[in-house]
């Protein structure tokens, strides 16, 4: 009688097993095909038949004569487990992983299971199609921050810029940061674009913010992105911050003395640690970007200040580049001025043939103090040759601002007959050093007295008394 109950018991949960296997089995989104120890096939799932073309009508037939080039019979003789088997049929492709199915040491079956390669197909080829994707985005977001300058638009002679330039290429492949200073015009984002395209990070983004032109409550944001909701009327999903964008590449964070000081320290750990983490979130994201920093203004004056983080000034300070002022490196106007003569955004539009300048104005351009720099002297070019009919710049074709004096003095002399301009500027400009020499005494301390009263500099005063031959 108990023996009964018992037998009934596990009758009751075979069938139940039975009934939760099958179900479990047809719900896989594989194909599945069991056989029996003497090789009859004993399951089959409908995914079986939608991959394969076998039907359930294989059932309780031995497999080797429905399907001669199945593997699954070897598997129960050699007990071995084969992975990802190829099969073609006329109009199918799928891969099959096999094995035994062993109870009590016993091989009591096998089983096989496939997948269709049509399926992996098409998701092999979305991905390709996805990644194609990727790739243009990089390529587009690459082509957005290429740099536009390069070494070779750096004009530096001996004496001028030419040494800057030398270190500038020098440290370009280290992946230190680098601080550039300069007053205003002086070129510190061309040198900053030049040593990006020069280092191995050439081809990825160059990224430009400049850190007084974004309001400080932004910068950090803008910097190092945020998470969805950080804040309110934060875009959902959130967003990149600049240090992401510029992964691989170089971050050129212009007016950096004018960076919150606050926000100095989070650039200090990034520059540390190499990771940056989004404004509201927790998860820190590795970064590999190369950080160039300018500035016009005395960073350690700033330090002394307060304003500036003495830490931060250290770091960034490993490497600096100076770019001297136009009016202390003179050397390098002549040729600025032919080769911003020669690329003239006006020769550009008019297309007429190269401009060239008269010795004059050349002279007097390179007397000049140049306090915009390069930046100046470009857009007085752009000015003359935007103003001159024919392709030689003169005096009168400079802007009134920089020439008033000088036109001044000219229009004040006698002009008598049978003398050039030339000379009767060259006549007066001596006969008005003398008298100012004169006044403030040949020494050195009249000199520079002299020199201020004239509006140039000390060193071009002494190009004068050289040219004219005053008693130096
Ligand atoms: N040595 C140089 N050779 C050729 N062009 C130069 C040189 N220096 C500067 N320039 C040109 O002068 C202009 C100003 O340069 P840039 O913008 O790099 O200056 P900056 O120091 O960054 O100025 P700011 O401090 O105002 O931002 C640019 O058009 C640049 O191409
Ligand atoms: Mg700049």
């Amino acid at each position: 009688m108990k023996e009964q109950s018992n037998n009934h018991n596990l009758a009751l949960i075979d069938e139940n097993s039975v009934f939760w296997w099958k179900a479990i089995v047809e719900s896989i989104n594989d194909g599945v095909l069991v056989i029996d120890h003497d090789g009859y096939v004993r399951m089959i799932n409908p995914e079986y038949t939608r991959i394969t073309g076998v039907t359930p009508d294989i059932i309780g037939k031995p497999l080797t004569e429905y399907r001669p080039g199945s593997q699954l019979p070897k598997t129960l003789k050699d007990r071995q487990c084969r992975v990802g088997v190829y099969r073609k049929t006329e109009d199918r492709e799928y891969v099959v992983d096999m094995a035994p199915i062993i109870v009590n040491e016993q091989v009591i079956g096998a089983v096989s299971v496939c997948k269709s390669l049509t399926e992996v197909h098409k998701l092999s080829l979305e991905l390709q199609k996805q990644n194609e994707k990727v790739r243009q985005l990089e390529k587009q977001m690459n082509a957005l921050y290429k740099v536009k300058y390069t070494f070779d638009d750096i004009i530096g002679k001996d004496g001028g810029l030419k040494d800057v330039v030398y270190v500038a290429k020098r440290v370009s492949d280290s992946n230190l940061p680098i601080l550039i200073t300069g007053e205003s015009g002086t070129g510190k984002e061309l040198f900053a674009q030049a040593i990006h395209h020069n280092s191995f990070r050439g081809n990825k983004p160059f990224i430009p913010v400049n850190c007084a032109s974004i309001p400080p409550s932004l910068l950090e944001s803008e910097l190092f992105g945020y998470g969805e909701g950080a804040f309110t009327n934060a875009k959902k999903g959130g967003k990149v911050g600049l240090f992401e964008m510029a992964d691989q590449g170089t971050l050129f964070l212009d007016e950096i003395g004018d960076m919150p000081y606050d926000l100095q320290a989070k650039l200090l750990r990034v520059l540390q640690e190499s990771k940056v983490r989004r404004v509201g979130e927790t998860e820190e994201r590795n970064i590999n970007v190369r950080i160039i920093a300018a500035t016009h203004q005395d960073l350690q004056q700033l330090v002394n200040k307060n304003r500036f983080r003495d830490d931060l000034f250290y770091r960034l300070n490993v490497i600096c580049l100076h770019i001297a002022p136009l009016r202390e490196r003179r050397e390098d106007i002549p040729e600025l001025i032919h080769s911003l003569l020669y690329s003239s955004r006006t020769l550009a539009v008019t297309n007429r043939s190269a401009y060239t300048i008269d010795k004059q104005t050349l002279e007097f351009m390179r007397s000049y103090d140049w306090p915009g720099n390069v930046r100046e002297l470009k857009n007085v070019i752009d000015y003359a040759t935007c103003i001159t009919e024919g392709t030689e710049i003169k005096l009168h074709h400079l802007p009134s601002v920089i020439t008033k004096h000088e036109m001044h003095r000219l229009d004040s002399m006698p002009k008598p007959r049978g003398q050039t301009l030339k000379d009767i500027t060259e006549e007066a400009e001596l006969k008005y050093i003398k008298e100012v020499l004169g006044k403030f005494g040949d020494d050195m301390e009249g000199r520079k007295k002299a020199a201020k009263s004239l509006g140039i500099s000390l060193a071009t005063l002494y190009n004068k008394m050289k040219k004219y031959r005053v008693h130096q």
